[in-house]
Order: structure tokens, then C-alpha cells, then sequence
């Protein structure tokens, strides 16, 4: 079921039915530990949600359906400089605290952990974790360090918070398969779960980013989804060559004013690599700007089952 941002959005400021239990904010470790420790004792699962917060509908999902699934969920709110490039937003990423915490306590969260730097970085950060393969393509082409920066703070952040669970937004489809790659390989005790693109109505997935965007930039920022929902089309109605598929979302891209094609590619759902044929089950991953926005966008493309069958 497609969930609209827009009657979502509505609800989170009207939420009016108050929380069960007080939001628990902490800003140290111990205090994590404790809290999950404490829930452990009384029987709960945990879930856990890990943003950079300028929370929105689509971090609310995943909070909603954490607490669909466990009896205790945590969210941490870090803008990690980590995985920012030296010339990228970092210092202009918005910091709306109380917002934020607002929204936590609407979805029904338990607890936010909101550390300093220097609580995730207190002896820098010589420290990394790399997930070769995956985390030099695509974005981690165009960003050079962003992938280490993730998968290093996500591997503390599992491991201050221990959860059975933590969910990740398809919306960053390289990102939730590197960490799921990485969580199998480093054996990290918590399953990753990833939840559906949450959109506004005209198709525009929805992103912190968004804010940065005049009304014109937004309108080009609607190509992307355009492009996806192209190559869907286009297979349904039996292409059968990805370099056709990719040509069709490029062309969408290229032909929209103001907006700067970064890549337009159909690859392996979970490898990420190059197809030379269509497979039953492929991502279309789209990444633009526009002025000075990065915007990132997929699609899961699955070949009709005739066409699939040997
Ligand atoms: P952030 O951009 O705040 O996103 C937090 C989570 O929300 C990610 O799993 C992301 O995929 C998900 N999300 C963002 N937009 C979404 C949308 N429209 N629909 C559904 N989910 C959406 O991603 C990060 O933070 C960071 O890299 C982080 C994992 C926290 C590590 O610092």
C-alpha cells in the first residue's frame, strides 16, 4: 500500500493521544546501554532507527513500523561528519532538535540517543570500517569517503545500541546494501529491515534534502522518479535491453531543464553490479542535481513472470 506523505505529514503535528511512556533523550553511551538493558529486562525486543534527524514522513515510517515489531524502540538523531565530503553540506544540514524530538515522541519512540561528536569520535576516527566492492561505486564514486563514514558510525551505533532489529530506508538503496552486506560479514547480532521510499503525491521521494529546494528545482527534482517509472513502463511493455532501459531514463533526465545527471543505471538488486541482460529482479538507481542539491532516487524493476520463466 503507498502511504502519501502528504495525509501522513498532516498527522504529525496533529497527533493528539498522548505516549504511553515519557521519550527517554540521552546523549551518552552508558545511558543507551542502560535504558536497552533495563527494556531487555522487562521482556522487549528492540528496534532501532539510525538518522541524521530533520526527521520527515519517510524516518516516521520506519519509527512506526519498529514499533510495530518490538516493544522497545530507539532512534538516534547524529549528523555524522564522517560521511560528509570537505565540501559538502555538513555545517548547513538542518538541526531542528526540538522538532525532531517532537516527532519521536508522536511515532511512539522510547528512546532518542543524540551524542555529541565527541561522544561517537572521542579519539578521532582512525577506526573505519570498509565494505570493498560496494563502497567505491555509484555514490561512493561521486563521494569519495561517504560509504567508510557510514558503515564506520553505523557499526558503533549498532554496537552502543544492540538491537534485534534496525531499519533503513529503501530510499538509499546502495546504502541499506552495504550495511546489510556488512552486518552479515562483521556477524553484527541485528537484522536489517528496509522499509519502502516514502513519497509526496507528485512522486518525489522524500528527503531532508528537499528543504534546500526553490519551487523550480523542485519541479526538475521530479524527473527522477519520472525516469524510474520510464524504465518500468518501458519493461513492462517488453524492453528487453538494459542499455535501452538506461537510455530511456537518461533521456527523461538530460531533457529537463536545470537538472545535472550524475547517473542513470539498472544493475543486480543486491550486488549493485553492471547487467549486459535483464535479470528477474534488478534496481534502477538514479542520482541528479539540481542548483546545488544532490538528489538520489531507485526503483525495483522485476521482469514479468512470462518473460522470467527459462
Ligand atoms: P538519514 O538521511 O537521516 O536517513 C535515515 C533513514 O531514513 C535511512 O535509512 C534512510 O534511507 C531513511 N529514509 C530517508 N528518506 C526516506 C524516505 N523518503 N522513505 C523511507 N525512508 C527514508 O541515512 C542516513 O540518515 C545516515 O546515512 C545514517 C544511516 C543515519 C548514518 O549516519
Amino acid at each position: 500500500m503507498a502511504i502519501f506523505a502528504s495525509v501522513l505529514f498532516e498527522l504529525v503535528p496533529n497527533v493528539t493521544s498522548p505516549p504511553t511512556h515519557p521519550l527517554q533523550v540521552v546523549e551518552s553511551v552508558g545511558e543507551v546501554r542502560t535504558a536497552v538493558a533495563m527494556a531487555r529486562q522487562a521482556g522487549h525486543s528492540v528496534g532501532f532507527v539510525p538518522t541524521m534527524g530533520a526527521l520527515h514522513v519517510g524516518h516516521v515510517s520506519l519509527i512506526e513500523r519498529a514499533r510495530v515489531d518490538c516493544g522497545f524502540v530507539a532512534v538516534s538523531i547524529f549528523v555524522n561528519p564522517t560521511q560528509f565530503g570537505p565540501h559538502e553540506d555538513f555545517n548547513r544540514y538542518p538541526r531542528p532538535r526540538e522538532r525532531d524530538l517532537q516527532i519521536c515522541r508522536d511515532a511512539g519512540a522510547d528512546l532518542v540517543f543524540y551524542p555529541t561528536v565527541e561522544t561517537m569520535y572521542p579519539t578521532g576516527d582512525r577506526t573505519t570500517v570498509d565494505v570493498a566492492g560496494l563502497s567505491e561505486i555509484l555514490e561512493g564514486a561521486i563521494r569519495p569517503g561517504h560509504f567508510r563514514g557510514v558503515a564506520t558510525v553505523v557499526t558503533k551505533l549498532f554496537n552502543i545500541v544492540q538491537a534485534d532489529r534496525a531499519y533503513f530506508g529503501q530510499k538509499d538503496y546502495q546504502q541499506q546494501t552495504l550495511i546489510r552486506v556488512m552486518t552479515r560479514e562483521l556477524n553484527l547480532p541485528t537484522e536489517v529491515v528496509t522499509c519502502e521510499t516514502i513519497r509526496d503525491p507528485d512522486g518525489l521521494a522524500l528527503s531532508s534534502r528537499n528543504a534546500y529546494l526553490s519551487p523550480n528545482e523542485r519541479q526538475a527534482g521530479l524527473s527522477l522518479s519520472r525516469a524510474l517509472r520510464i524504465a518500468e513502463r518501458h519493461l513492462a511493455q517488453g524492453e528487453r535491453s538494459v542499455a535501452n532501459l538506461e537510455a530511456a531514463m537518461r533521456h527523461e533526465l538530460h531533457s529537463t531543464h536545470g537538472l545535472h545527471l550524475e547517473y542513470a543505471v539498472i544493475v543486480h538488486h543486491e550486488s549493485l553490479m553492471e547487467l549486459s541482460a535483464v535479470e528477474p529482479v534488478m534496481v534502477a538507481l538514479v542520482a541528479a542535481r539540481v542548483g546545488s542539491t544532490r538528489l538520489i532516487d531507485n526503483l525495483i524493476l522485476r521482469l514479468p513472470l512470462e518473460a522470467a520463466a527459462p
